[in-house]
């Protein structure tokens, strides 16, 4: 019976790496934001991680405000939801503060620069241990105290979050930045009261959230960037698009500092902080960020900014109308 043996050791192999004390732990809980666990390693590491290191639409990157087009044909986005208030489960899964929506729960995303419907599967908080990091996108190189991430899947094309990320156009990501200030946005409130976020000190605890209200978490307004990236945590899987609120939302300095409070360790286990889960921004390479902000020609230095207009001089083919500026 030597064949079925060597299949089981391949097996274990591949659903097995090893973490920091030599003990056998499975993928998901392998991969951290620090050390040789970090962010550098996680392609080098697993292959179905290849587009951690390969990849050149990777996510998140640093915003230049001399890099984004004003695309008139970007409309607002849209939200549909058949209820009111949502429920659902906020994990501390060891890597990120995230908000399970309970299923039936549905949340429609369409509009924007979205061709498909997309629908809510869960938000996801990033932040940092000190005011001036924890955010995973940046603007002109300055980072946040925090991100929060809404995460949609292609509903007309997958039938489950699995599938979309494998698939083409899969994830739709919203970003909304997270500032300090002097109270906190009464709905990102309710979602970390203190008595939830007592429950979700280590990994694996959950805390019931009811009555969640998404439209009054987000900022006024309907100023967005977008681009096409990928996933900011392993398999890194290029099928995002992502759009980035152009307002943030605040938080008090002491939900904050309750927040730094919480571990990405199991009880019992060395302590070590939550905050700092935040992967290092990528290279835009040959991609466009596009925003439906019209600059009024020049930005806060007096400078000119780019439009999609004054990039449409490019040649057609001869039979093909011209574009006229
Ligand atoms: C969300 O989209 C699905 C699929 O088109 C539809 O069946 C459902 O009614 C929509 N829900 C809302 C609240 O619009
Ligand atoms: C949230 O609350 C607003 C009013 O504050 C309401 O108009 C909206 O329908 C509510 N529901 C959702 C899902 O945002
Ligand atoms: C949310 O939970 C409350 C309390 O259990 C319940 O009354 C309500 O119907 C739930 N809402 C939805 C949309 O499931
Ligand atoms: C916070 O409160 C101070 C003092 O009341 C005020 O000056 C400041 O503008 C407030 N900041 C924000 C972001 O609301
Ligand atoms: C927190 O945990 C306590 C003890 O298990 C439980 O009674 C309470 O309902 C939990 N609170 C939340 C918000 O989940
Ligand atoms: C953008 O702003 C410029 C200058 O204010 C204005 O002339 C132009 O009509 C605006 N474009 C759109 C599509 O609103």
């Amino acid at each position: 019976m030597m064949f079925p043996y060597i299949l089981f050791t391949i097996v274990l192999v591949q659903q097995l790496a090893t973490n920091v004390e030599g003990q056998a732990v499975a993928w998901d809980d392998w991969w951290t934001y620090e050390g040789i666990t970090g962010p550098q390693f996680w392609g080098l590491v697993n292959s179905d991680w290849v587009m951690c290191k390969d990849g050149k639409m990777q996510s998140p990157i640093n915003f230049r405000a001399n890099q984004i087009l004003y695309d008139p044909n970007l409309i607002p986005i849209n939200f549909d939801s058949d209820t009111d208030k949502m429920n659902g489960t906020l994990i501390n899964t060891g890597h990120d503060l995230t908000f399970q929506v309970d299923d039936r729960n549905r949340v429609n995303l369409t509009g924007g620069p979205l061709s498909y419907l997309y629908r809510l599967q869960e938000l996801r908080l990033h932040y940092g241990s000190i005011d001036s990091q924890g955010s995973e996108h940046s603007v002109d190189g300055y980072s946040f105290p925090g991100e929060l991430q809404l995460l949609f899947y292609n509903y007309d094309l997958y039938g489950d979050l699995a599938e979309a990320t494998k698939g083409t156009s899969g994830l739709a990501i919203i970003s909304l930045f997270i500032q300090i200030g002097n109270t906190t946005n009464p709905e990102l409130d309710k979602l970390l009261w203190n008595d939830r976020l007592q429950n979700v000190t280590y990994k694996g605890a959950a805390a019931r959230v009811e009555d969640f209200n998404l439209t009054n978490l987000f900022p006024t307004t309907p100023h967005y960037m977008t681009y096409q990236g990928s996933l900011t945590s392993p398999d890194c899987a290029e099928t995002v698009t992502w759009i980035v609120m152009n307002k943030p939302v605040y938080i008090s300095r002491k939900k904050m500092t309750q927040l730094r409070n919480l571990w990405q360790n199991t009880m019992g286990q060395k302590e070590t902080p939550l905050a700092d889960n935040f992967r290092p921004t990528s290279n835009l390479n040959s991609r466009t960020i596009r925003t439906n902000i019209n600059f009024t020609t020049k930005d806060k230095m007096g400078k000119p900014c780019p439009t999609m207009k004054s990039k449409k001089a490019y040649q057609t083919n001869s039979w093909l109308v011209k574009p006229t500026s």
